[in-house]
């Protein structure tokens, strides 16, 4: 498979869509990025890779952030993680509060808003340090420690974040958030605010395309069928009410994030992360959508 070359051809055919979407300033830190990047960054089980744009460049890495927390959790306390979030596709918005009275206070997945905050409020229960233990996690997966909160991002969404407010005092009252509630936001828009660039979340993400293997600290340990497990709900769950439509158009499992990153995997063979921070109408990448549509179709690879 020629990859230079079908990822030289994706960069020419979305050309005309760079800049097109809307950046997310509902985190007024993150409307300051500018809409006209775009980068691949491909990375093959085998240890190639391949990339294009501007794939070494930071960016905050949002929603995608929820992968590493569930496998953070997972790591920890296994399938208990389940008792407090379900596994079941919402579609809805990834900050939706209607499914949450309804099911008292148990979120429908844990990569909506909801189902990654009572991660977080897991995360508080269990860590002495948490903030520290998740950039550990996230270093070892990447196998890079130049991997940093970003500060002013995470203080940003701190300040305006009043739907996951009242996401997290809505499940509190159900008796499903044990710890303080200015807690749970603070390390849960810490979380939001890593900052990656497409190499180093392909690094990360090779771990979950390879079924586990090659977790290179040993002090954590997440078995091949819970690896499955957290790919099914990338699957299922990882682009919220536009689930359908990436299984639909891209036919990978993955994640997005409203900082414009799509970090996706064929397992066995490779993973993928696209970056352009214009957002269509669901919070998802524009562009990178139609690039990973792009890929699977002309590489012919998809789970399907
Ligand atoms: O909680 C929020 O709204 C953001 N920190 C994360 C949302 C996000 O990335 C949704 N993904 N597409």
């Amino acid at each position: 498979m020629d990859y230079h070359k079908i990822l030289a051809e994706i960069n020419e055919e979305v050309s005309h869509l760079i800049g097109k979407g809307k950046v997310a300033d509902y985190i007024p830190e993150l409307a300051k990025v500018k809409k006209d990047k775009f980068a691949i960054y491909l990375l093959t089980l085998d240890g190639k890779s391949y990339e294009t744009g501007n794939s070494q460049e930071l960016f905050s890495i949002q929603s995608i952030s929820k992968v590493f927390m569930l496998a953070l959790m997972i790591s920890k306390i296994g399938k208990r993680v389940y008792k407090r979030v379900d596994v079941e596709p919402s579609g809805d918005p990834f900050n939706s509060l209607v499914q949450l009275e309804h099911e008292n206070g148990i979120p429908r997945n844990p990569f909506i808003n909801s189902g990654a905050l009572v991660i977080t409020d897991m995360m508080l229960s269990h860590f002495e340090n948490p903030k520290e233990e998740m950039l550990r996690f996230v270093r070892s997966l990447a196998g890079d420690d130049k991997i940093f909160y970003n500060e002013a991002v995470a203080q940003s969404e701190l300040r305006t974040g009043f739907k996951n407010a009242a996401m997290v005092n809505l499940m509190k009252s159900f008796g499903n958030i044990k710890n303080e509630i200015e807690d749970v936001l603070e390390l849960y828009c810490y979380c939001c605010s890593i900052e990656m660039s497409c190499c180093q979340l392909a690094k990360a993400f090779r771990v979950f395309a390879n079924h586990g293997k090659g977790v290179v600290d040993t002090r954590q340990y997440i078995s091949k069928s819970q690896f499955k497990r957290i790919t099914a709900i990338m699957l299922t769950c990882g682009f919220y009410d536009e689930a359908g439509e990436f299984a639909f158009q891209v036919g990978l499992p993955g994640k997005s994030g409203v900082g414009g990153g799509i970090a996706a995997i064929m397992p066995g063979d490779y993973s993928i992360v696209v970056w352009s921070p214009g957002l269509n109408e669901n919070g998802n990448s524009l562009v990178g959508m139609k690039a990973l549509e792009l890929f699977t179709t002309k590489t012919g690879s998809s789970i399907f």
